[in-house]
């Protein structure tokens, strides 16, 4: 059967799921059923979503959950995560327990600046360029006054402006570069809309300089964009005790624990295999909040990544030291987020996301994505080093394969007790659960 389709997206959303209902599944009435039941039965909030993207045929649920007891820089905080994967929002609860009572996480952040580039193709003498560039680089501010005036209201707008000879890489490759501060938005239209008005004045300037041959003159914009990568919209999360005080039920020996973590830590940082993984663990903490708070978990995902080559090598975005008997573990890591504009004001979740936070600025909102990336990643390594991580993961995992089986109550605490004493495997649960009902 031909299962293309044009004028798909004219269609309602009753004609949207019939069509695919009936092209893809063998039973349509069961796979509409399916997606109905997941419409919001508030119309108004159904509506809300159906709006967000094109095509919406159904919500996609994923659990918000909350870790609580996170004390950051002296002040208790809940912190809403949104994500699927059963141990996080646990780990964090966890980690954010133990070191409440070692002196709590410090937070701060150390730079706001974002970042914009118009790409363009100039054929000519360079020396010209830069020339041009001098004598109008004002009228790229004056011509961009009407975007920029609210922005400058809030103590934010365009920072500079500065032309970069990118020939070494590319024929012809020159770039506007330009540096900006958006206070709490995480800025992307404003940059944007800034960025597009700069290649209309280069190209129009360009056009009307007289030093220009006809050739110079015409300047060919290839694209105006910001970019994800924001070396210089940086957060540091820190926690630190002395070794002693690490002691807890699974650390009987702390300066064990202590140097065994350090030494984990510096795999991560020499070894991007194991890089890879460790910064997975701080992106469990850093996603699920970003993405509870209506931010952007991919532009977040490609600056951190980027940020983590920056020397060359792909490596850990985390560190740890121990110093004069002192333990301390530390990150830092890009972060544009916003917590006015886009999402924020629109999805209630996220709305609520932001209240339980106590609706705080863009940066407390990147000091809370820090911290909560920081505890999964110590969580994730402090269960690696001792009890290897698969005994909590198992446990959370038991629900899932409960949860599969459809087993009723009294199975489900036949199973949990059981799965006290023995060693959690999908077959041992499994064969259980088919032990029990035979
Ligand atoms: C799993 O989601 C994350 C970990 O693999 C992180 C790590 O290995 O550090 C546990």
């Amino acid at each position: 059967m031909n299962k293309a389709i044009s004028g798909f997206s004219k269609l309602s959303k009753e004609e949207k799921i019939k069509w695919i209902a009936d092209q893809y599944f063998s039973t349509p009435t069961e796979a509409i059923a399916l997606l109905k039941n997941y419409w919001n039965t508030d119309e108004k909030i159904q509506k809300l979503h159906d709006e967000f993207i094109e095509n919406t045929i159904t919500n996609f649920y994923i659990p918000l959950g909350v870790a609580p007891n996170f004390l950051i820089n002296g002040k208790y905080s809940t912190i809403p995560m949104a994500i699927e994967e059963s141990s996080v929002v646990a780990a964090a609860a966890k980690a954010a327990k133990f070191w409440s009572t070692r002196g709590g996480f410090k937070a701060t952040v150390i730079n706001t600046e974002k970042i914009g580039q118009v790409h363009f193709i100039y054929k000519g003498d360079v020396s010209k360029l830069n020339l041009f560039f001098a004598q109008n680089k004002n009228k790229f501010f004056s011509e961009t006054e009407s975007i920029t005036t609210n922005m400058q209201k809030r103590g934010g707008g365009i920072l500079d402006i500065i032309l970069k000879d990118k020939t070494d890489l590319l024929p012809n490759y020159f770039q506007l570069h330009a540096t900006f501060e958006t206070k709490d938005s995480m800025g992307a239209n404003f940059i944007n809309s800034c960025l597009e008005q700069f290649s209309k004045t280069l190209k129009e300037e360009a056009h009307h300089y007289d030093l220009f041959t006809e050739t110079e003159k015409d300047i060919e914009v290839v694209m105006s964009i910001l970019s994800n990568y924001v070396p210089n919209c940086i957060v540091r999360a820190e926690v630190s005790c002395p070794i002693a005080d690490l002691e807890e039920k699974h650390i009987t020996n702390p300066l064990e624990f202590a140097e065994k973590f350090v030494q984990a830590v510096q795999i991560a940082e020499v070894e991007p295999y194991r890089a890879v993984t460790h910064n997975k663990g701080i992106m469990n903490g850093v996603d699920a909040v970003v993405l509870a708070t209506g931010n952007d978990f991919r532009a977040v995902e490609a600056g951190i990544h980027a940020y983590a080559s920056r020397n060359g090598k792909y490596s850990s975005l985390s560190h740890a030291k121990i110093e004069h008997g002192v333990f301390t573990f530390w990150l830092e890591i890009p972060l544009a987020l916003g917590t006015v504009g886009g999402l924020t004001s629109l999805h209630p979740l996220v709305k609520l996301s932001l209240e339980m936070l106590e609706k705080p600025s863009a940066k407390e909102l990147m000091q809370f994505v820090a911290v909560a990336g920081l505890a999964q990643n110590f969580a994730a390594l402090r269960s690696l080093t001792t009890t290897g991580i698969q005994e909590g993961h198992m446990k959370m995992h038991l629900n899932n394969i409960i949860n599969q089986f459809e087993a009723t109550d009294e199975e489900r605490i036949l199973i949990q007790k059981h799965f006290k004493k023995n060693t959690v495997s999908h077959s041992a649960v499994v064969s259980f659960i088919e032990g029990l009902r035979k």
